[in-house]
């Protein structure tokens, strides 16, 4: 698994809500309260570590106290390619963990 799987599974599974970039202005979004996390805000996401994205992806929102409605994708997606997509979660914020 790449940062390129983990592309092509973020526009199928989670554009709807975080947007193609990654931006938060998916077409869904504007239905959702809280809105969705901004994937492209270095300041914000530089706060999580690499585990703290890993379980949101996985355990969805209620697994790191955040709102349920960010799904959980761990009986969707295997590790590899939860890995991946965090891989690219830290592309399109261009950051690390602090
Ligand atoms: C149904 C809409 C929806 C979908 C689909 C969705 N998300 Fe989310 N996501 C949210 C919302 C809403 C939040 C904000 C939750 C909050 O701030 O309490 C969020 C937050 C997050 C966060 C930030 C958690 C934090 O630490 O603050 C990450 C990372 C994330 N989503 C990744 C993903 C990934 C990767 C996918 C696709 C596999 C995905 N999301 C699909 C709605 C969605």
């Amino acid at each position: 698994m790449t940062v390129t799987d983990g592309e092509k599974i973020y526009t199928h599974y989670c554009s709807a809500c975080h947007g193609n970039k990654g931006d938060g202005k998916g077409f869904n979004a504007k239905n959702l309260d809280p809105r969705p996390a901004n994937h492209t805000d270095a300041v914000f996401m530089s706060k999580r570590t690499d585990k703290e994205l890993f379980d949101a992806v996985s355990g969805g929102g209620r697994a790191v106290g955040k709102a349920a409605i960010m799904p959980p994708w761990g009986n969707t997606f295997d590790k590899g390619q939860i890995k991946s997509l965090v891989q690219y979660l830290r592309k399109m914020c261009r950051c690390q963990e602090e």
